[in-house]
């Protein structure tokens, strides 16, 4: 039984891959599973909160009681998010968010043709930094990074660039850490600090993360 600490609160996470679109039968995505993006949407839900979860296509059942939004590409996803983001109080964007995608997506299926192709790709919008541009007073952002290589410096850039209020940060290569996994090693980072937490179930993560935010919030007031 958890306190409801988060009554009144309304809170959007965003969860798993995009999939962006080469022609009608592949694309390009990653190995984003969902299950840190929905196990901090159950979470907040258990804490009280009023729950919206933007997710790429994922192998998890919707969870009860959370308004679930099933997306497929970057483009889909910064559409919904744009559509809810105004009275969220926390937003907390878990989702492994293609950077780029195919520059054009053909009609009919690609042929096999010589043996070396290419495939031009653009980059996506960048969903964080545009509700880090718009954020509205008051408002609690959390950003994700999964880094394999100097996390603690691309963790810094990202906050700071994308206008966090905190970051949260894991790298893929650590033991326990990861995509399929379902416990978590991440540091969070601040503005001005940073908390590593040990190996943590993804659930345990996800309390720590709204407890933080509500900590934040509390202390903006
Ligand atoms: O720059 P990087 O992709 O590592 O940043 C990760 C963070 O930015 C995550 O919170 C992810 O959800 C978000 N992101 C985004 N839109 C993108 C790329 C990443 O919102 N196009």
């Amino acid at each position: 039984f958890a306190p409801r600490i988060l009554e009144g609160k309304r809170v959007l996470v965003s969860a798993g891959p995009t999939q962006e679109a080469l022609d009608p039968v592949r694309f390009i995505s990653n190995h984003s599973s969902g299950k840190q993006g929905f196990a901090i949407a159950k979470k907040a839900r258990d804490l009280g909160a009023r729950v919206t979860l933007v997710h790429g296509p994922v192998d998890l059942a919707a969870p009860e009681g959370v308004d679930t939004v099933p997306v497929r590409s970057a483009q889909d996803m910064l559409e919904a998010i744009q559509a809810r983001h105004a009275d969220q109080d926390y937003i907390i964007m878990a989702a492994a968010v293609s950077d780029y995608r195919p520059k054009r997506v053909h009609e009919q299926k690609m042929k096999k043709k010589d043996d070396e192709m290419a495939v031009e790709l653009v980059k996506n919008p960048d969903i964080l930094a545009w509700l880090g541009d718009h954020k509205p007073k008051g408002q609690i952002l959390c950003g994700f990074a999964m880094e394999t290589e100097n996390l603690e410096q691309n963790a810094k850039e990202k906050l700071a660039k994308k206008h966090c209020d905190l970051l949260v940060a894991n790298n893929l290569f650590t033991k326990g850490a990861g995509f399929q996994t379902s416990t978590n090693v991440v540091t969070i980072f601040f503005p001005d600090d940073k908390v590593e937490l040990g190996t943590l179930t993804k659930e345990e993560v996800g309390e720590t993360i709204l407890k933080t935010m509500k900590t934040l919030e509390e202390n903006a007031c």
